[in-house]
This record gives C-alpha cells, structure tokens and sequence, in this order.
C-alpha cells in the first residue's frame, strides 16, 4: 500500500512540474487530492485483504471530507492521481493501468450492467463523464465536460458531447 501512495505522489510531482516549476515531494504532498488518494489506497489493500466492510471506513471518510466516492473494488494501478478529488464518482467494477490521472467532478460509472476500462498514461479533464463498457486506450485524453460512450484509442483526445476526437495520436498527459 505504502508504495502505491508514494508513486501516487511521484505521478503529482510529474504532473505538477509539467506546469512549469519543480515541485518537491513535500509540496506535492501537501496538495489537495493527497489524503484522498492516500484513503483510496487504504480502503482498495482493506478490501484486497478481503475486507470489504472494513474498506467502507475509509471509503466514508473520502466521502465525507473530499466529496469522493470511489467503490471499494475499483482498481488502479501505480501513479494514480485524483488531482482534485471534489465530485469525483467511480464504480466500484471499474479498471485503470498505471499513470491515471483525474480531475475533479469526473464521473467514470456503470451503463447496463458495465463499468469503463482505462489503459496506462490515461489524462481525464474536470466534468467529464464515462459510461458504460468502454475501453479508454494507452495515453488517450478526454477533455473537460466530455461525455464518453464509445471505446477511445491509443494517444487519442476526445471532446464534447458526445465525445469526439480531436487529435490522433495526441501525447500522454
Ligand atoms: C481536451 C484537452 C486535454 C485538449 O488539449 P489540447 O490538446 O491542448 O487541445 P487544444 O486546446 O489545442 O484544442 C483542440 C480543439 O478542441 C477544442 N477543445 C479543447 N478542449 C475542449 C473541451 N473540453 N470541450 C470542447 N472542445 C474542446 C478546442 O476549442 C480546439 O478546437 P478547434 O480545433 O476547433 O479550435 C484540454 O482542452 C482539456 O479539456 N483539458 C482539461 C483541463 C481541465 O480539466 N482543467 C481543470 C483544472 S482544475
């Protein structure tokens, strides 16, 4: 668990530098979104261990204090980052690869029984929404208010509703 929540924070730092100025480990420790992410990764080892009512503690305290709700089985991979956690909805069947990252009031849920699967180095902008059994691609984006219905390739950034490409082959964020 604890390496998870480091390379989290590393994954912010990245993200962070990319604006510009280095950011420290520290500072990026202190942006919102860490305790977040740090409960996240609480409740996902809980229910790794098979303790899923246990995991519902950390999960409520997310809910409480960053207006986050992520399901308790939902699994992410190494670099994850809830950038700012506020509005943020996942389902708990949802998969995601390594380097997500995700900004606020992003909703990534169920249509008709099926949850999104999201590869490595995936950027989704605030508001956005994906439903349903789609397949977000290796580095692909989706843009701020985005609502996604259909598969999105590899590097591909989608906007718009519905969403739409607007590069092929766009870099990872
Ligand atoms: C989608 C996104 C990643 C694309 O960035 P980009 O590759 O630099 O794309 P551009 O800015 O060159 O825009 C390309 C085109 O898409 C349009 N576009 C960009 N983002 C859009 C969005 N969210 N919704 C609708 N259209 C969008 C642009 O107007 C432009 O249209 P044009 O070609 O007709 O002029 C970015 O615009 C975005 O939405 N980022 C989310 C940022 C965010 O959530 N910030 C919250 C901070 S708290």
């Amino acid at each position: 668990m604890f390496r998870l929540v480091i390379s989290d924070i590393k994954a912010k730092q990245r993200l962070y530098s990319q604006y510009g100025a280095s950011c420290s480990f520290f500072r990026a420790l202190l942006t919102d979104g860490t305790s977040a992410n740090v409960l996240y990764r609480l409740q996902e080892w809980l229910s790794g261990l098979g303790l899923a009512p246990l995991a519902l503690l950390p999960h409520t305290l997310n809910k409480w204090f960053n207006g986050c709700v992520i399901g308790v089985k939902a699994r992410f991979g190494e670099g994850f980052v809830l950038i700012h956690p506020v509005g943020v909805v996942i389902n708990s069947s949802v998969r995601g690869g390594r380097e997500v990252w995700i900004e606020s009031g992003v909703v990534i849920g169920d249509n008709r029984g099926r949850s999104p699967e999201l590869g490595h180095g995936v950027f989704v902008g605030s508001g956005a929404k994906i439903i349903g059994g789609v397949r977000i691609e290796d580095g692909a984006r989706v843009g701020a208010n985005a609502v996604v219905t259909k598969d999105v390739g590899r590097g591909v950034t989608v906007v718009g509703i519905p969403a739409r490409p607007v590069h092929e082959g766009a870099r990872a964020p």
